[in-house]
This record gives structure tokens, sequence and C-alpha cells, in this order.
């Protein structure tokens, strides 16, 4: 059976004092869990402030993007060693809004999650439909080409993460229905099986978008549903630890 995970995503969110705090809340509200890992991706700034508060428990780091050199002169970058001696394990790579923002692309994405895994970092690679696209009937042509595109040349699965987060749930409030999404992550077993065969039962897909402790439940009863990346419900420790909740108690 694979496990589950609970990443939460801050995005542009919380000073240091506000992320040791929130980091604090869930270090405590999570002891104990089983089965599954929680992680929390804080900004770049409170990185190792959040790692030393987590330390030693079972709340795991990641980032929220990464550079794909080892070093040098691109400022404003920050490379995986860099990430590694902050206390990373996990990576976000291809979020939506970095896409969308920072005009990042399938290749991009793809030079990310290779260097990550170089670096012995995890990447959690994300893809999604815009809503016009949904509307068009071109979901899974959009993200058979994200998948494939993301993981071109990645011999090894083991390491690696996928988050479907359909870029029109995103928050808007307006979640995947359950039905939707596993349409969705099977579609996306499916490319990665075509890939790689039978590994794929191992890999961990995660739903995002609008992800609430009141939704969680739902979802993660789906068969290929794995989990959850969670921004806006993660900035507030009561709804964060409801989504993690909801799952244990799914998982009994
Ligand atoms: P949301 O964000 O939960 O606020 O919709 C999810 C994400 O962007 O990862």
């Amino acid at each position: 059976m694979r496990t589950w995970m609970v990443a939460g995503n801050w995005k542009m969110n919380n000073t240091i004092r506000e992320a040791i705090d929130l980091a604090k809340g869930v270090k405590d509200g999570a002891a104990g869990i089983k089965g599954g890992e929680v992680v929390l991706a804080p900004p770049y700034t409170a990185l190792q402030s959040v790692y030393e508060t987590i330390k030693g428990s079972q709340v795991l780091l990641a980032a929220q993007n990464i550079y794909f050199e080892d070093k040098g002169a691109y400022t404003g970058e920050v490379s995986p060693a860099m990430l590694k001696d902050a206390g990373c394990t996990y990576v976000i790579v291809g979020h939506s809004e970095r896409r969308k923002y920072f005009y990042e692309t399938d290749e991009g994405v793809n030079a990310k999650a290779k260097k990550c895994l170089q670096a012995g970092l995890k990447p959690i690679i994300c893809v999604g439909e815009t809503e016009v696209e949904r509307e068009k009937g071109v979901t899974e042509f959009v993200i058979g080409i994200q998948v494939k595109k993301a993981l071109h040349g990645i011999d090894k699965l083991d390491n690696i993460v996928i988050a479907y987060e359909p870029v029109w749930a995103i928050g808007t409030g307006k979640n995947a229905t359950p039905m939707e999404a596993e349409e969705v992550h099977r579609f996306i077993r499916n490319v990665v099986g075509d890939m790689y065969g039978e590994i794929c039962k191992k890999i961990m897909i995660l739903y995002g978008g609008s992800v609430t402790s009141e939704n969680i439940g739902e979802l993660i009863s789906m068969e290929d549903v794995d989990g959850a990346l969670v921004g806006g419900a993660s900035l507030k420790i009561d709804s964060f630890l409801g989504i993690i909740r909801n799952i244990t108690e799914k998982q009994k």
C-alpha cells in the first residue's frame, strides 16, 4: 500500500517568527501520526528556522522552488546544495504560480526535477490544467504532456512525488470533485505506467486546489489520491491539523 502525504505550501506568507510558531504547532499536533508524511514548505527566508523547529520530529521540510545550476552568477536564485544545507528533504517544482508568473516551462521543470534528484532532494512535481483547457476537454492531453516532459530522461521514479493541481481550483475555493480528481490521478498513474511499468503503482500522487479539512475525507477515499498539497488551509494550524487528522482517520 502507498503511504500518504500532506504538504503545506505556505507560498509568500509568514515572517520567520510566524513560521516558527506555525511549525511548532504542526510538529506538536502531528506527533505520533503513522503511515504517512507531513511536509512544510515555508518561504526561503524561514527554511532554516523551520528546520530547527521540526528537526527530529516526523515533520519534513520542503522548499517552494530550486534553481537547476550548482552555483554562480544567478542573482536571486537558490541552489540544490543550499536547500540541502537548510534541511530540505523535498522541493516543490513547477507549481502553476511559478509557471504563470515566472514563465517556467516544462523543460525548466524537468531540469529542476533532475537537479533535485542528483542532489538527493525529492521533487514534488506539480501539473494541472487551466479552466479553459478543462472546458475545451483537453485536460488529459495537457496533463499527459506535462507529466511526460517533467519526467523526460529520469530513469528512476523512487524519489518522485506528483501533485495534480487544477489551476482553476487553486486558491478559488472551487475544489475538484473526488471523482474529477480520481479520473486525472488514474490517468497520471497510467501515463507513468506507460513510461516506467508496474512501479507506477508506488508513486505518490497528491491532489491540490482548495483542499480543506471538510473536503479531504472524500478526496482521500479515492483509490489514486494519496494525499494533498495544501495552500490556504496550511496557514492556520487548526485547518492544517484537521486535514491530517481526517486522512489518518480514513486510513484506519
Ligand atoms: P490552495 O493552494 O490550497 O490555497 O488552493 C494549493 C496550492 O497552490 O498548492
